[in-house]
């Protein structure tokens, strides 16, 4: 198995997908060039990646999944720019480039952000690779992720405990809701997407995949927080700190991190390893995740 091209491939299909949406004219063209500012900024495309992938794992095919790969990086795009906010983690620089709200301002941002959450849904309801009930199951999977017991309560977590110090126990709480929630959607997005029926034993094994590397994906992230340089990660440096947040770096310190983030990856691949057929790609994804740079 050849890590990177498999990756290239995913990638370059979701991205061909992507470079093709929000292209109609229309008085509202300035909304829809924001949107497609922070939508094609780069990124590393790692939730389509996980829908293509966890998809072919069942029917040996990544196309019946494609709708549904667009519409979670159209999610995760969103997250991205209300997460950027000055209400939020006020940041001014996303994928290498300037925020959405310091390019286009604050309102228009969150216009941007909103109208990248519908349209990530209406392309799951609407997507004619799957079947009607898919689609129906698989917005039913992104509400969950993106809500209140999802995506938003993990920001809550995020920012009404900024200038706490947090236990193990309500940290990993909100990095499971903020992130892994979303990650997991993708996962089984993708197994919701193919044609062929994932097992009872394959759905519970990409769930346990998909919360084990989201945990060790955030840490990750608040180690490249501390450690990266601008330049490398594109997003800025130090930003949980200046806004005094509590995170793994500071509770554990970055070689405790390092520990952390490898054995939940072990413990990743260890839950894909026996229920899918070509776990290859899956288990080089967690330890790619594990060491990335950005
Ligand atoms: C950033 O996500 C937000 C987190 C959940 C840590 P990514 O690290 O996947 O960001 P992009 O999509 O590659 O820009
Ligand atoms: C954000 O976590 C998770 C989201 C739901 C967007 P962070 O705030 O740590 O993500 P970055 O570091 O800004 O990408
Ligand atoms: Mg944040
Ligand atoms: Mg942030
Ligand atoms: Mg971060």
């Amino acid at each position: 198995m050849d890590f990177d091209k498999e990756y290239r491939e995913a990638l370059a299909l979701a991205e061909g997908e992507l470079q093709g949406c929000f292209l109609q004219d229309g008085p509202q063209r300035e909304l829809l060039e924001a949107m497609r500012y922070s939508l094609l900024a780069g990124g590393k495309r790692v939730r389509p990646v996980l829908a293509l992938k966890f998809c072919e794992a069942l029917c040996g095919e990544m196309e019946p999944a494609l709708d549904y790969a667009c519409g979670v990086e159209m999610f995760h795009t969103y997250s991205l720019i209300h997460d950027d906010l000055p209400c939020m983690d006020n940041d001014e620089l996303r994928r290498g480039k300037p925020t959405c709200h310091v390019k286009y301002g604050e309102w228009l941002a969150l216009l941007a952000g909103d109208a990248l959450q519908a349209s990530a849904f209406e392309r799951l309801a609407a997507s004619q690779r799957t079947s009607p009930a898919a689609n129906g199951r698989a917005c039913a999977l992104l509400a969950r992720a993106a809500g209140c017991a999802g995506m938003c309560a993990g920001q809550y977590l995020d920012i009404v405990n900024v200038g706490r110090e947090l236990d193990e126990g309500i940290l990993e709480q909100t990095h499971t809701w903020k992130t892994s929630a979303l990650l997991e959607a993708a996962c089984l997005l993708g197994l919701t997407a193919s044609p062929a029926e994932p097992s009872p034993q394959q759905w519970a094994a990409a769930e346990r995949y998909a919360r084990l590397l989201g945990l060790a994906f955030q840490i990750r992230d608040d180690m490249l927080d501390v450690e990266s340089t601008e330049e490398e990660l594109g997003k800025p440096i130090g930003s949980d700190a200046g806004n005094g947040k509590a995170t793994f770096a500071t509770l554990y310190g970055l070689e405790r991190c390092r520990e952390l983030v490898a054995a939940l990856t072990e413990e990743a691949k260890q839950s894909v390893r026996e229920t899918f057929d070509c776990p290859e790609f899956l288990c080089a994804l967690a330890d790619s995740l594990a060491e990335r740079k950005n």
